[in-house]
């Protein structure tokens, strides 16, 4: 990309039915690093997350809950889901919900707009519905159970609880109408549907063919009133996709709309159907440009399996950064889990990264490096003398890595930009032990080589408090301000991290960007 580029990025819309966990905040997570790297290299960004309100299941819970949807909504937003964008640190723009008025109103424009253009009709319908999916299944996507509460019963695969029989009059969306131009999109722009697992699997679904979808509830009145029909809301889902473009003012503010649209969608294998094949078909039928990408993340598994509040697996965000940091939560589902594959969650694998590869390789070189300054020169960043092959080679690393985590960025393979950054503080871990500044500060005529050695490990440093501010913003801020960082570390261009300035004298560090933490609470894994 080049600088100035709109860059859109957004989350699913979270249900409000229970409070967040994990897997939740790994989406969020993952958002956020594209998001604070794309601004931090100048480009024109917005990171839009946000919460899906309507439906069944919302209804439900509500009703259990003794209280009205609306109520429940108001009280998850802001107890739960608001709160866990300050405990994992997310730089978001905007913050939308779908009971917003800005987006019933944009809704309501966008079917009338589908009617009026003959893409919907009125149908009869008969179904299996999974409330938890919120969704109508085929039998392929229910098993029936041997043993357990619900034997006997046909059960959803995901909830693994039985499904209802649902027959409606309802709305259709012509959906089968886009197959064809699904299947153009899909191979005249490759990169639409990752990662390659997912766009197979998608086109294998497509090419299936698509039914019409049934797209109205007339059940139940939580939702959207169909605009002509008011004995009916909008099915939630084709309701919730619509926010990625009425929160950036679709029907009411072309101009923003126009400056931010298409965006890059980061959202769970499990719902890359609703964003890969309905979604792009809504777009066509309003003829509105379809996303730039869709990008099905990975599962993350507790024990084997998929992690669910509904199925007790359940990790709260603050379970982890209590005890080891906002930094660490996210650099470790960053680094640990290749960004489109699944992966295990386990203690055991974060406290090993935490202590090896944040307290003691990083967070121990940014200690040792400041302290020998202070040591050594008063806590001024010495001029270089002559560079050797070796401060090059540090040099060398530092642009490379800088590059290839951009590249990998751009591939939304953030587990790479990661690795490639890690190769910095890797050889400035070796250098030191190499170059040995402790015995060249022994020695008076080895001055003007110590002198450029501090310098090199310095400027290896600055570079990376740049390149890892997207991912640990508070340590990688605290680095900078200890080396005399000029401004913000968050205004520094990440795709020329070298170049970074600032003042020649460090402070410091009050504390270690990574402390020992002594004991993980057995507990918590449970
Ligand atoms: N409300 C819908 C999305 C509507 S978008 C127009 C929804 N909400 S959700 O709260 O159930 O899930 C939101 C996201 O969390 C999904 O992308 C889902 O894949 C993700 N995750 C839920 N459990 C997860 C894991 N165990 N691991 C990784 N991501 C997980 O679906």
């Amino acid at each position: 990309m080049a600088a100035g580029d709109s860059f859109y990025v957004a989350t699913p819309i979270f249900y409000v039915n229970d409070v967040p966990h994990i897997g939740h905040a790994y989406t969020e997570v993952a958002a956020d690093v594209l998001a604070r790297w794309h601004r931090q290299a100048g480009d024109d960004t917005w990171l839009l997350t946000g919460t899906d309100e309507h439906g069944q299941k919302i209804l439900r819970t509500a009703v259990a809950n003794d209280t009205t949807p609306k109520a429940w909504a108001d009280k998850l937003v802001a107890d739960s889901w608001q709160p866990l964008l300050k405990t994992i640190n997310i730089s978001n723009d905007d913050f939308i919900r779908t009971t917003d008025e800005r987006h019933e109103t944009a809704v309501v424009f966008f079917m009338q707009k589908l009617y009026d253009a003959g893409f919907i009709y009125s149908g009869e319908y008969e179904g299996y519905y999974c409330v938890g999916c919120e969704e109508y299944k085929q039998l392929d996507d229910l098993m029936e159970t041997p043993d357990g509460d619900f034997a006997g019963q046909l059960v959803c695969k995901i909830h693994g609880r039985p499904v209802e029989v649902l027959k409606e009059k309802n709305y259709f969306f012509r959906m089968s109408d886009f197959q064809q131009k699904l299947l153009d999109l899909y191979e005249s722009q490759p990169d639409f549907i990752q990662p390659e697992s997912v766009r197979n699997e998608i086109i294998q679904f497509v090419k299936q063919g698509l039914d019409d979808l049934s797209i109205s509830r007339s059940s139940f009145d939580w939702g959207i009133q169909i605009p002509w029909d008011n004995s009916h809301v909008i099915y939630v889902w084709f309701e919730a996709l619509l926010n990625y473009i009425t929160a950036i003012g679709y029907g009411s503010d072309s101009e923003n709309f126009e400056r931010r649209w298409p965006a890059v969608q980061l959202v769970g294998k499990d719902i890359a159907r609703f964003h890969a094949v309905i979604w792009p078909a809504m777009l066509m039928a309003a003829e509105l440009p379809v996303p730039r990408r869709v990008f099905g993340h990975g599962w993350l598994l507790v024990g084997g399996e998929k992690m669910s509040k509904s199925k007790l697996t359940g990790i709260a965000p603050s379970e982890i950064t209590d005890t080891f940091g906002v930094d660490a939560f996210r650099y470790y589902f960053m680094r640990a889990i290749s960004f489109g594959q699944d992966g295990s969650f386990s203690w055991e694998d974060l406290s090993a990264r935490y202590q090896s590869e944040l307290a003691n390789g990083f967070g121990n070189l940014a200690s040792r490096v400041i302290a020998m300054v202070t040591r050594y020169r008063g806590g001024v960043i010495p001029t270089p003398g002559e560079f050797t092959e070796a401060d090059e080679a540090i040099f060398a690393t530092a642009i490379r890595a800088t590059a290839d985590a951009d590249a990998a960025i751009e591939r939304l393979a953030i587990h790479e930009s990661l690795a490639a950054i890690w190769t910095l503080v890797e050889q400035l871990n070796g250098y030191i032990t190499l170059q040995e500044p402790w015995a060249l500060s022994k020695d008076e005529a080895k001055a003007e080589r110590l002198d450029t050695v501090l310098y090199t490990v310095i400027r290896g440093l600055g570079t990376l408090a740049v390149l890892l501010s997207p991912v640990i913003p508070d340590a990688a801020g605290k680095l900078w301000t200890a080396i005399g960082g000029h401004g913000d570390v968050t205004g520094q261009n990440v795709r020329a991290a070298f170049d970074w300035t600032g003042e020649p004298a460090v402070t410091p560090l009050v504390s270690s960007l990574f402390p020992r933490i002594e004991q993980v609470d057995p507990g918590a894994a449970a």
